[in-house]
């Protein structure tokens, strides 16, 4: 899906210099990157090939968490604002690999430190957005027969209340920025958390084979 096709968000028009919008702007190119390296609305899509990219996805998250973990520790009163512990969710992609019954362990990328919340947010950014295509992959996952009875939970964490924890997180960002936080450091974290995940995912990358 190109950023263009996303759902537009009318909110984050109005002003140029909205930390939302310079998110969704500024990291476009590294999501459309780790889409089509998942690939994970491909009709092909078999259980190996999903147990390979939910491997990748537990790695990615246990590391972006243990980063988040470490933030928290030092500014409980920061990740209670934006409810850090009900978002946690490498314990799901766990859950989800074991009942496919595939995927071999990945390891763990390398994240950067989390020193303060302009870059735990930057880095929640990446990890929150991920449940509004989750709706999608999670739809997608539902037709295919490969896939019937395997109920995979770690892209709608949320259910029905993807929206109204997409939009607290929003507004717990905008209210950071309005108390002085850094729009710039948030945009990099951001940034930086996408470039990794990209890179981190490339070994999942089918080959466009064109028949001879
Ligand atoms: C692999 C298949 C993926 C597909 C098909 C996909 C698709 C989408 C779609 C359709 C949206 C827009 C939804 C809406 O606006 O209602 C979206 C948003 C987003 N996705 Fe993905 N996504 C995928 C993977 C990921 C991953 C792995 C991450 C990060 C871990 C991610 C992070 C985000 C973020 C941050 C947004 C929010 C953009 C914004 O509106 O600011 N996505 N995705």
């Amino acid at each position: 899906m190109a950023a263009d096709d996303r759902t537009v968000h009318e909110d984050d028009r109005s002003d140029r210099d909205d930390v939302l919008r310079l998110l969704r702007t500024g990291t476009a190119a590294e999501h459309d990157a780790v889409e089509r390296t998942l690939d994970l609305l491909d009709p092909r899509l078999d259980r190996a090939r999903l147990g390979a990219a939910l491997a990748l996805m537990h790695g990615f998250w246990i590391a972006a968490e243990r980063g988040l973990d470490e933030w928290a520790a030092r500014l409980p009163g920061e990740a209670a604002a934006v409810d850090w512990p009900r978002r946690r969710r490498a314990e799901l992609f766990a859950a989800d690999l074991r009942a496919l019954g595939t995927g071999a362990p990945a390891g763990v990328p390398e994240l950067p430190a989390v020193p303060g919340t302009d870059e735990a947010l930057g880095r929640l950014y990446v990890l929150e957005g991920s449940t509004l295509g989750g709706t999608f992959i999670d739809r997608h996952l539902a037709t295919l027969p490969a896939l019937s009875g395997v109920r995979i939970g770690a892209f709608s964490p949320y259910g029905d209340r993807t929206g109204a924890m997409w939009a607290a997180f929003r507004r717990a960002t905008r209210a950071h920025v309005a108390a002085g936080g850094d729009v710039d450091r948030i945009v990099s974290a951001a940034r930086e958390t996408f470039a990794t995940l990209a890179a981190w995912c490339a070994p999942a990358a089918c080959s466009e084979e064109v028949p001879a």
